[in-house]
């Protein structure tokens, strides 16, 4: 473990502890595990596949270098130097206690030893632990290398000092920690989804409808709008000018009326079992468990990426999460990009779009305006470039998954205008294809051209100077049709 690089200890690799794997190990964290499952390995090695598909396109810039992942057959081996400890052993409390005395025989004893459970509060797995404080409650969301979401709960016996520890360090691997203020069993999402699970059961036991038609009357409406702004901010709109005061007293009598099943729990007879597992195969038998995942991470990649836009919700985590991630290390030519290709990038001849060939060069082009200091304060006070012409050549294909790397070269910065060479290359470094882009500096305030802030021409004209020398490249000034 090189002095720079943390580490984190996976204490059960199943569906979950396979993704908190993912989310450190991506973050360049080193991770080691310990699962005496022999199918530890490939089960995790299974849930990594689909992280390394889906978690890095929801980022505009490179991710760290994965760390260094390890499988041991000891505890003391796979606990030793690690700063947080995730257990993510089934939900049996006698079990979660055996382990984490394991744990902390072994674990440093400032190490944060988080536990995944779903139900049970803080206080009750620190009942009879050797260091009570150092054990907290971290429940995160399936899939957890994509969803922010961690309910961080503390009990009376946690410093704050660990609360704010934890919660800096979850933020580092891009994550929204939700710091639970008072320890509840099921937390605060597990109510909700029980709530609505119990009610779904009724609905479908009484015949009022399929799981299918359960999912559509989720997916297709309010679904949407909880995924950007949850239950009270949408409320507040259905209330309309009037707002939430209105709303509720428009709608809160009815929450007396005799609809509601949520206190009674259907018996789970082997008649109900049949009946929602019969459903379900009618609904999504035609395809694999892996198939539906990789689905269900492409859809929420796509999701997440427009939140990104508005800075909504999961996407606000992302573009927090983003402003960690160096800028790439300039070369001879300035690295203006540097990322993944995304599964949404790419279209029916299974590589990326021409689209985002141009999508990608325009990031190249605002990296490029930000080191000349056109960034958001320049902006902000009514300065900016506009792209008037692209000029794009498709050389190679690139796919999902590889890396991109843009370099821009200054072919002309004169008075109002900049004019750029960006060479796209993919996988083996092999160019792909090259963007000539000419700008003009605007005046955001009359939305004509103007010239460049001094500060702005100068750093400019820095590159030109130094890109003066460079050949004119290969493709620069070509137009449509030429031979
Ligand atoms: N599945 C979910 O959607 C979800 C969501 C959030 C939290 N959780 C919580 O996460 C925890 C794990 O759930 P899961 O769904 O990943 O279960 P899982 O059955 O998929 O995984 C449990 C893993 O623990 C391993 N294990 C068993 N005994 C062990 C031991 N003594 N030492 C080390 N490893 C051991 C098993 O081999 C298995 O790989 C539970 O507390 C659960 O409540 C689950």
């Amino acid at each position: 473990m090189s002095a720079a690089t943390k580490k984190a200890t996976i204490v059960g690799g199943g569906v979950i502890g396979g993704g908190w794997v993912a989310r450190f190990l991506l973050n360049g964290w080193d991770v080691s595990i310990f699962d005496p499952d022999p199918q530890a390995k490939r089960k995790v090695g299974e849930v990594l596949a689909n992280a390394r598909r889906s978690l890095p396109s929801l980022y505009d810039k490179a991710m760290p270098t994965e760390g260094k992942l390890t499988f041991h057959d000891t505890m003391a081996e796979a606990v030793a130097g690690a700063i947080w400890i995730q257990e993510s052993v089934p939900e049996r409390l006698d079990l979660k206690h055996k382990i984490h005395r394991q744990i902390q025989n072994h674990a440093p004893a400032d190490a944060i030893l988080g536990s995944s459970t779903s139900g049970f509060k803080p206080s009750e797995l620190q009942d009879g632990a050797l260091r009570p404080e150092q054990i907290v409650v971290a429940h995160p969301f399936n899939p957890v290398y994509l969803l922010p979401l961690v309910e961080f709960v503390p009990s009376a016996a946690t410093p704050a000092e660990v609360t704010q520890r934890a919660s800096d360090l979850l933020v580092s691997v891009g994550m929204k920690p939700l710091v639970v203020r008072k320890e509840i069993d099921a937390h605060i999402a597990d109510r909700l989804l029980e709530a609505v699970w119990r009610e779904g059961l009724w609905l479908i036991k009484d015949g009022i409808c399929t799981t299918e038609e359960l999912d559509d009357s989720i997916r297709y409406g309010f679904g949407l709008r909880w995924a950007q702004m949850g239950l009270f901010e949408t409320y507040r709109i259905a209330g309309g000018e009037a707002g939430m005061k209105h709303f509720m007293a428009q709608f809160g009598p009815a929450l007396e009326w005799p609809w509601t099943k949520l206190m009674d729990v259907p018996e789970f007879t082997d008649e109900l079992v049949d009946l929602i597992a019969n459903q379900s195969d009618t609904q999504s038998g035609h395809m694999s468990i892996r198939e539906l995942e990789q689905l269900r991470d492409d859809n929420l990649v796509g999701i997440m990426r427009a939140l990104k836009k508005s800075g909504s919700g999961a996407g606000g985590t992302i573009n927090t999460h983003e402003a960690t991630l160096p800028n790439p290390a300039p070369v001879d030519l300035p690295i203006t990009v540097h990322r993944q290709v995304p599964q949404s990038w790419t279209d029916y001849n299974g590589h990326m779009n021409e689209a985002n060939y141009l999508e990608a060069s325009a990031q190249a082009t605002d990296r490029f305006m930000e080191m000349i200091g056109c960034d958001a304060a320049y902006i902000a006070a009514g300065n900016s470039y506009f792209t008037v012409e692209n000029h794009v050549r498709f050389l190679d294909e690139v796919h999902e998954g590889d890396p991109l790397i843009i370099t821009t070269q200054v072919l002309q910065a004169e008075g109002k205008k900049m004019h750029l060479f960006h060479r796209l290359s993919g996988a083996d470094g092999k160019l792909a294809a090259t963007v000539e882009t000419l700008l003009l500096h605007m005046d955001l305030n009359v939305r004509g051209t103007s010239l460049p802030s001094d500060e702005v021409a100068r750093k400019l004209r820095d590159f030109a100077d130094g890109h003066a020398a460079l050949p004119i490249p290969e493709g620069a000034g070509r137009y449509v049709g030429q031979k």
